[in-house]
């Protein structure tokens, strides 16, 4: 069949739609309403017989040079490939793909795109690829590529009402049917509808869909993510008798005691429409007829048990006509700002919440029912109660799954302008934003956002968002209006910050350091309309790399002052691409002209969705009942839910002299009580406990807290004597002849005083502050044999400082007994860390230590308790797709290392210190780029006096003060190494 192609919409600025059906609801039409109720969220659109889902295999024939699509296309004399849908073709092998930050993938010249030429060079000041700078970079043969889906729909009843619905397609769409043009749409994460009624034949059709690289609307999303095309989520033909509807509305409200729901439905012809609403000893009905289309129902005065994301009730609401049944849920409550408090139903609540984006690391963009479902749960284990769909309308089951499950969400408007920023020097957000001439795609979307998603609502829905990082003001306050004409939920929007508004109806920021939200908790920011409405930190903790350090800060404010709404840490998941071999790449790995390298991996999960330590971080963090001791056996317990009892938690504390407590609190919802409980007994010095909240119900373990009363280090058992103790004479290090020929030896460099850079140790400005470490020299002052022992003296310099080691071994009764003093000579710097790097072979592999049970810095270790760990050198790194400094262990008083034939142990004397234990050495570890790169060459470990915090530097602020060691003080580091024959 042939085709005459538009090649103009895409790149057309007074185009961004044609065609296109209005927007409406989502929802899923059944014939019989005992379908229509039964049929899951998860599967509802795949079952009814009025929705037909095209996805599959399509034929796609991909043009990497533009200018090669025919005017003319005849869908005989092309040879397809194909292709699956939904997918991105970045991940099918169509382009590659390309993970950019801030920027465009094409020279800034709104609204100008590539269209059949090269893109040509592209300006641009900042990138993690090359830093800060302005810059000239020739993308090479980089193109405006075009992917054209074809496939062949079956039609029976070619007299019926068809409409297609293309749930989501990057970057636009041209679509065409039987040989005819249908429409263009543009806004990839929005949904696009077309009439096809009059287009269809009996039997076999022909669809035609022509996608774009990039098309105008690409200057709305430079979203921070892998830039994917194709059509990446489900595209459903739906079918309709001439009396089917073609929107429904709900709209929930409270009087008095009472709620009251408005339905309204819009019919495609006149029609009698019963409405109904079930659920919870309620059922009420009533029919209407439709009059020009529209009927609408209120019931009113109802008693109902209202909806929150602690306890997700809901009802069932029916829009029904003789030929169709529309079952939708939703919930009853209330969102409000009161002064500067806000409110779900009546109660200030503190949202406790996460950013997240659809990603797979083999689909992109495409996540499957079970994938998103997935995910929703992960949220509820780790204890988030709050989504924030960073950057665009997720997929609306997303929506329906948050409403059933019991998730807040911030419903995200598919809109960031961020390359206004990085492509023009002196940099402005907003150039687009504050562009009348863009206002009629800003409206769009919005329109999109708020028609697609309007029965949430009621229920999940607790916020709108205007979009991200797109500056302001005369756009999006035209999106506001909108939206305030139309619903009554509150509006966020956090680059207003960056505009004259500075804020909407929430104030909102991102990454602000703590003194900061401490100064909106007191009402005494610079920019005024952060005092004065509830605030948001609708980005902040992000967890790229190791960390996010010193998060529990932030809590602590927002727990403090009622004005302080929540917020939500990024990210949730790594964005990266997973290969047949089972390694992951990210940006700058596929060849990409400009990128932004790591920057996309800042999840709290893996790809796989496996939890890296910040998800641990959070779930603590987040935790429903927070336990503290107040004085002698008085605890207090903090409620920090804003509608469950304490009552809904039982909590049991385990001492360590193995007595255990258990209570039920009764703790108002966001309040304190104090308990007596039973302390334990204190054993050999120690007194710890264990407190493990359960939910009361389900037996579930929501959290651990450990608090130690009082501790002492175990003095050691006396052993035998151990053997001859080498110094070798280089570098001031030792060497330990074992038993069984193997040998201890000190690794290169023997005394470390920074670590392979985390994520974290790189600032904003791409600057890595471990680098001037790096590059340690070490001097042999003295080797001392003295009465008892030896002491060497090291001088240790680096660009930054110069330092004094003064080690001391002592062979004593209970093993060597190794002091190690570091006082800085000149510098004034803070100490990235100071330990002690050991070297056994690989066969030492089975390591047991007492000590916090997983990977902790000093401001980032409350989430695991202290306990005695077994495991394999291999479990004490994490797995970062970039690998960096890891695994550090706190509070530890011993730890040991076996090859089955000897045991070593490394005991604190005094004071625990901090474990490092890694198959590689940290310099090795400097250099390695992906996860493949981590070979290994023995077994290293390092005892620490210890290692600074983490921070949150990547993206917010760095390491505060409190965990940083400065060199103006000394310090001392003591333990004893023993060697036992097995
Ligand atoms: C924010 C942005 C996010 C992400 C984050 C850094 O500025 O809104 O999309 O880029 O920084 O990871």
């Amino acid at each position: 069949m042939k085709y005459r192609l538009n090649k103009n919409n895409y790149h057309d600025f007074s185009v961004y739609q044609k065609n296109r059906l209005p927007a409406r609801s989502y929802f899923i039409p059944y014939p019989t309403r005992e379908e229509a109720d039964t049929t899951a969220a998860k599967e509802k659109r795949y079952r009814s017989s009025k929705v037909q889902c095209l996805n599959g295999m399509w034929d796609f024939k991909f043009y990497p040079r533009p200018a090669e699509l025919p005017d003319v296309f005849d869908t005989d004399q092309v040879s397809f490939d194909t292709i699956d849908v939904p997918a991105c073709w970045q991940f099918r092998g169509y382009d590659k793909p390309f993970y950019v930050n801030t920027r465009y993938q094409f020279p800034y010249h709104p609204p100008v795109i590539p269209t059949e030429e090269k893109v040509g060079k592209v300006f641009s000041w900042m990138g993690f690829d090359r830093g800060l700078g302005p810059r000239w970079q020739d993308p090479g043969e980089e193109y405006n590529f075009v992917g054209v889906y074809r496939r062949s729909v079956q039609i029976n009843d070619p007299s019926q009402n068809t409409v297609i619905s293309f749930l989501g397609v990057a970057s636009c769409l041209d679509l065409y049917w039987n040989g005819e043009f249908v429409g263009y749409s543009e806004g990839a994460h929005n949904t696009a509808e077309f009439d096809l009624t009059d287009k269809l034949r009996e039997g076999e059709n022909e669809l035609l869909a022509v996608v774009h690289r990039w098309c105008t609307g690409t200057y709305l999303e430079a979203q921070d993510m892998f830039r994917n095309n194709g059509i990446f989520r489900d595209v459903l033909l739906r079918f309709s008798d001439p009396e089917d509807l073609w929107d429904v509305d709900a709209r929930t409200w409270k009087s008095g005691e009472h709620y009251a729901v408005k339905l309204t439905a819009t019919a495609l012809t006149d029609t009698e429409v019963t409405f109904s609403l079930e659920g919870h000893g309620i059922a009420r009905s009533s029919k209407a007829q439709t009059s020009c289309g529209k009927a609408e129902i209120t019931f009113d005065n109802l008693e109902v048990t209202e909806w929150n994301a602690e306890n997700p009730v809901l009802y069932t609401v029916r829009y029904e006509t003789p030929t169709e049944c529309i079952s939708e849920k939703i919930g009853f409550r209330t969102v409000n700002i009161q002064g500067d408090v806000f409110l779900v139903n009546g109660r200030k609540i503190k949202l406790r919440g996460v950013n997240h984006h659809d990603t797979s690391p083999t689909n992109g963009y495409t996540m499957t029912p079970d994938e998103i479902e997935r995910d929703l749960l992960l949220c509820k284990q780790y204890n988030i109660d709050t989504i924030r769909t960073s950057h665009y309308p997720p997929d609306p089951l997303l929506l329906e799954l948050a409403d059933e499950l019991g998730i807040y969400i911030v419903d995200e408007n598919d809109l960031e302008t961020h390359g206004t920023f990085s492509h023009q020097f002196p940099p402005t957000y907003n150039s687009i934003s504050h562009d009348p001439k863009w206002r009629p795609r800003y409206l769009d979307r919005i329109e999109h956002l708020y028609e697609r998603d309007k029965l949430h609502g009621n229920t999940a829905v607790i916020l709108w968002s205007l979009g991200n990082e797109s500056g302001g003001y005369s756009n999006t306050d035209a999106m506001y209006h909108y939206l305030k004409a139309r619903s009554p939920l509150p509006v966020h929007y956090e680059s207003a910050i960056h505009s004259r508004r500075q804020a909407y109806d929430v104030g909102s920021e991102m990454y602000p350091s703590v003194a900061k939200v401490h100064m909106v908790g007191e009402h005494c920011r610079k920019q005024k309309r952060l005092n004065d409405r509830p605030y948001f930190l609708c980005e902040y903790a992000h967890a790229m790399g190791v960390g996010p350090g010193n998060t529990e800060a932030y809590w602590q404010e927002i727990y403090r002052y009622d004005n302080l709404m929540g917020g939500c840490v990024w990210e949730m998941v790594d964005h990266a691409v997973l290969h047949p071999d089972g390694s992951y790449t990210y940006g700058g790995d596929h060849g990409e002209w400009e990128h932004d390298g790591n920057f996309c991996v800042d999840g709290m999960f893996y790809p796989d969705r496996s939890p890296s330590t910040g998800a641990e971080i959070i779930r603590f963090i987040y935790r429903p009942l927070r336990v503290s001791r107040v004085s002698g056996s008085v605890f207090e317990i903090f409620n920090t839910m804003a509608f469950s009892g304490g009552e809904r938690y039982e909590l049991s504390f385990c001492w360590n002299d193995g007595t255990e407590q258990t209570i039920q609190p009764t703790v108002e919802p966001l309040s304190r009580v104090q308990v007596p409980v039973q302390l334990g007994r204190v054993v050999d010095g120690n007194c710890s406990v264990l407190i493990t909240t359960r939910d009361y119900k389900t037996g579930q373990i929501v959290s651990e807290e450990y608090l130690t009363l009082e501790r002492k280090i175990p003095s050691a058992p006396k052993g035998k004597k151990v053997l001859p103790l080498e110094f070798s004479t280089t570098d001031g290090g030792i060497t330990l002849a074992l038993p069984d020929g193997s040998k201890l030896t000190s690794a290169d460099p023997y005394t470390l005083l920074y670590r392979a850079a985390t994520d974290n140790d790189t600032d904003l400005t791409f600057r890595n502050t471990m680098k001037p470490w790096y590059s340690q020299k070490e001097e042999i002052l003295t080797v001392k044999t003295e009465n008892p022992g030896v002491r060497n003296e090291v001088r240790i310099s680096n660009p930054k400082a110069k330092f004094l080691v003064t080690d001391r071994y002592v062979d004593t009764e209970e093993g060597i007994l190794v002091t190690s003093e570091l006082r800085c000579e000149s510098g004034r710097v803070n100490i990235p860390r100071f330990g002690k790097c050991f070297r056994l072979d690989e066969s030492f592999d089975d390591v047991t230590y007492v000590g916090r049970c997983g990977e902790s810095y000093c401001d980032m270790k409350e989430q695991f308790p202290v306990r005695e760990v077994s495991c394999k050198v291999r479990d004490m790194t994490e797995p970062n797709l970039r690998p960096q400094e890891s695994g550090n262990r706190c509070d530890c008083s011993e730890a040991s290392f076996s090859n089955g034939r000897i045991r070593i142990t490394f005991r604190a004397v005094d004071r625990p210190f901090e474990l490092g234990v890694k198959p590689y050495t940290d310099q090795a570890l400097i250099s390695m780029k992906h996860r493949e790169d981590e070979k290994r060459t023995g077994t290293y470990v390092t005892i620490q006096a210890f290692q600074q915090g983490i921070g949150t530097g990547a993206c917010g602020p760095g390491i505060a003060q409190e965990y940083l060691y400065p060199s103006n003080q000394e310090y001392r580091l003591r333990f004893l190494i023993n060697v036992e024959t097995l």
